[in-house]
């Protein structure tokens, strides 16, 4: 059988250099030849405090950009050599690795005027905003988009953490959801670029009078809160706003703890992306079939930083110290696996 290297962690907070085998595809599934990935928190969290590992080796790279090397047989609408993104799952066949099965279910073509290294954006941050707004959030599905009469569509909603990766997908979908009051936190150096995907407002999380700021951007009342950082120190901040406004929901990551000094007019609700695939409805299309229309209409990837240089090995050590020493704003570290 023929056989490839592959980064992984090879135990807790080590890297090092592992065989496997490339993979024969079942027949509702592909292999995908993959040139990049990227490394993300969730990544990190892997690597350094063990979190969501089950075995070892353990691969990273929650995202996958590449061709198709192989066809299942029942897979009528993919064809060796189509350029694809993929969101890896399960845990197993992940994004940092040369050849990858995946399932045809989270997989899709891409136009060829998109570059693969700005594709590889897309997969876990489309994902993880659409599932919270409209799965989790329970806000509605346009019928089409941009979306035309949505009912609510002035109220205010406020993205926490919109400087990050997943934040920039949720300020755009809402904006093609058809939410005209969206108020982004963000670094005051994100303002513009935020506004131009469809933030009305920014708020800098580091302003000494961020209820106020919220306050008067919002126009009244924050209904709802997507929280993209979930830290102690975020929870706190929106608490305090929350406690003095709000009388919605608040989308967190949130412990027990956390939950219970909230006030009681505020719900939680704690989002997990991987559950997507819970909802039959949503596992075959979110991927396939949302993901390419939103494309179309003009989601934009996020910003790039690639790291192409040296081995695969030293790419991804420095990757993870850049991530470590939060040397990431703004833009996704994007990893060239092929060679
Ligand atoms: N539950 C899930 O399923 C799920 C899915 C995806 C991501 N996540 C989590 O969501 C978080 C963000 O992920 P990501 O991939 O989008 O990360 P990312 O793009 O790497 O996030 C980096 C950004 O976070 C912002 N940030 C950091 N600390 C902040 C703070 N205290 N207040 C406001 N903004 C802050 C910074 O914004 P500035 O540049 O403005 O400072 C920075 O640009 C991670 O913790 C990740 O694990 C969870």
């Amino acid at each position: 059988m023929a056989t490839y290297d592959l980064v992984a962690a090879t135990a807790p907070g080590q890297l090092g250099v592992v065989q496997d085998t490339i993979p024969e595809p079942a027949e509702d599934q592909v292999v995908i030849r993959v040139e990049y990935s990227t490394l993300s928190p969730f990544d990190l969290y892997n690597l350094d405090r063990n979190f969501f590992v089950f075995k070892y080796p353990h691969v990273f790279g929650v995202t996958a950009s590449g061709t198709i090397a192989k066809v299942g047989s029942s897979v009528p609408d993919l064809s060796v050599g189509d350029r694809v993104i993929a969101l890896p799952f399960p845990p197993g066949n992940k994004g940092l690795q040369a050849y990858t099965l995946q399932s045809r279910s989270v997989v899709t073509k891409i136009p060829d005027s998109l570059p693969l290294e700005k594709a590889v954006t897309y997969p876990d941050n489309f994902t993880t905003a659409f599932f919270t707004l409209f799965n989790q959030l329970d806000l509605p599905i346009p019928d089409e988009w941009p979306a035309k009469d949505t009912p609510n569509s002035v109220r205010p909603i406020l993205v926490y953490g919109a400087g990050s990766t997943s934040g920039q997908h949720t300020i755009q979908l809402l904006k093609y959801a058809g939410y005209t009051n969206v108020v982004a936190v963000a670094s005051k150096k994100h303002e513009q670029f935020l506004e131009t995907l469809g933030a009305a407002h920014v708020v800098d999380y580091n302003s000494p009078s961020f209820a106020e700021d919220v306050i008067m951007a919002a126009g009244g009342k924050v209904e709802l809160v997507v929280d993209s950082i979930s830290l102690p120190s975020t929870f706190a901040l929106i608490k305090d706003e929350a406690s003095m406004e709000t009388d919605g929901e608040l989308v967190q990551e949130a412990p027990k703890e956390i939950q219970d000094t909230f006030p009681e007019n505020v719900s939680l609700i704690a989002v997990s992306t991987f559950f997507f695939q819970k909802d039959k409805r949503l596992a075959d299309t979110l991927i396939p079939v949302f993901l390419p229309k939103l494309i179309g209409i003009g989601l934009q990837p996020n910003r790039v930083r690639l790291l192409n240089h040296a081995d695969l090995l030293t790419r991804v050590k420095d990757g993870f110290d850049l991530l470590r020493q939060n040397k990431i704003s703004g833009e996704k570290l994007v990893i060239k696996v092929g060679q």
